[in-house]
This record gives structure tokens, sequence and C-alpha cells, in this order.
């Protein structure tokens, strides 16, 4: 088990496949806050590559929406992927998930 710091319990995103959908969240214990003053900007999905990391998806996000995102399975070869969400006061946070 990963011990998170305060602001990982509500940055560090969790990327899941649930049946035919990747589910994104941004929060592990702590739903991050979705204000005008403080929010998830956008989330990017990242896929490793032998030149590096390729920018393949991305989401932006508004006050009105929740801290989470869902797409199909089937957007994304197979691979290694980093999803990457930033904060607009605390920075970009990572994880990493495999399909
Ligand atoms: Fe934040």
């Amino acid at each position: 088990m990963i011990s998170l710091t305060e602001q990982g319990k509500k940055h560090q995103p969790l990327a899941q496949i649930d049946g035919e959908n990747i589910v994104i969240t941004i929060w592990r214990e702590i739903t991050h806050p979705m204000q005008e003053v403080h929010l998830i900007e956008c989330v990017d999905i990242l896929m490793y590559t032998k030149a590096g990391l390729l920018r393949v998806k991305n989401f932006e996000l508004k006050h009105t929406d929740e801290p989470k995102i869902t797409f199909p399975v089937s957007d994304l070869k197979s691979g290694t992927y980093k999803v990457q969400t930033k904060c607009n006061l605390h920075w970009t946070w990572y994880d990493d998930f495999v399909i």
C-alpha cells in the first residue's frame, strides 16, 4: 500500500478499467474540489513510446464537471500509458496504467 501525502489523497489520479471503459478518478481518498478558483483543469493521456511520451488524448474540465473521466478502452491500443492531471493551484499529478 502506497502512503500518500495529504495533497496526494485528493490529487493523484487513479486509472481503472471498468468493463469496456477506462475510468479516471482524480482523487484517492478525498474528492478534489471543482470550483472556479480551484479545480482540475485538464487530464492528459500519454503513451510510452520508444521516442518518449506521446499525448494521445486530452480532456479540458470546467468547474461544473466532476473530477472524473470515462472513455472507451477501444480508444487506445495495447500499451503502457501515463495519466497526467493538472490542478490550477497544486501542479500536476500522475498515474500509470497498462492495457
Ligand atoms: Fe488542488
